[in-house]
């Protein structure tokens, strides 16, 4: 048995010896492939800033000039925010939703509120999130800086390592660099103008998974691509990456 078997396995052998040589220049191709493919993203990495349009500190300065306008509406601040978004900002250099009515449910890293899309390209969104109930998760490892502009109520945070919790109350921003995570609290209610910037379509997956393994509620999930879709074509249209 076992004579015939070695017998068996030596039959295939007789494959022509260029296999050997096709192998290697195929492999070699596939591996030139994914080293332009890698030098291709550390290069548009480098330069996605140009793509820009917001920018953090404008960003805090609106939020707390609109908790300032109107201290005792929230939607009287998104109204004060998306009008100076809309004078501050020509349609031709970028598209915003201002449709203040357009709100989706968002469930993301266990934690759910709603929100209302301003801005959503490739390199940059912004948005209003929130929820008047108070919520708590994960905030989401992500490929883009973000920065949590608080309007309305506070919000609390904490990484490993650290035994105290940080305090965001309103008017103050919590920066969340890209690649670092935090478990976050809205312990009563809180709304924040939300704005990232960085590689926004490889957030998405964390923005939906939620959705798709554990609400299943569909409606959400389809508006939520729609206008997220929408809004980034609107934006490529106009040339905004
Ligand atoms: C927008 O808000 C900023 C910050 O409050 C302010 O400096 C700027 O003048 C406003 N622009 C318009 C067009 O209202
Ligand atoms: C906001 O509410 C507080 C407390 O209820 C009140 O004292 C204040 O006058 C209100 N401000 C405005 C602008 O309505």
């Amino acid at each position: 048995m076992g004579a015939i078997s070695i017998a068996d396995k030596k039959s295939p052998r007789s494959k022509p010896i260029s296999s050997g040589s096709d192998d290697f220049t195929s492999w070699s191709t596939r591996l030139g492939i994914v080293l332009l493919f890698i030098l291709a993203c550390r290069w548009l990495d480098s330069i996605k800033d140009r793509w820009y349009v917001f920018n953090p500190t404008s960003l805090h300065e609106l939020a707390q000039a609109a908790i300032e306008a109107s201290p005792n509406s929230t939607s009287g601040m998104i109204e004060h925010i998306v009008a100076n978004l809309t004078a501050t900002y020509p349609s031709t250099q970028i598209a915003l939703n201002t449709d203040a009515g357009e709100w989706v449910f968002n469930n993301a890293g266990g934690a759910m509120g709603a929100m209302y899309i301003i801005h959503a390209s490739i390199t940059e969104y912004l948005i209003i999130f929130g929820t008047p109930l108070g919520t708590e998760g994960h905030t989401g490892l992500h490929t883009a800086d973000d920065y949590f502009n608080i309007l309305v109520g506070e919000q609390w945070a904490f990484a490993p390592g650290s035994l105290e919790m940080e305090r965001y109350p309103a008017g103050s921003v919590h920066y969340l660099p890209r690649g670092t995570a935090k478990q976050y609290k809205m312990h009563k209610g809180c709304f924040a103008l939300e704005y990232a910037r960085g590689w926004i379509p490889l957030m998405l997956p964390f923005g939906l998974a939620d959705t798709i393994t554990s609400t299943l509620d569909v409606p959400t999930f389809f508006r939520t691509s729609v206008i997220t879709g929408r809004e980034m074509f609107r934006n490529l249209w106009v040339g905004k990456i």
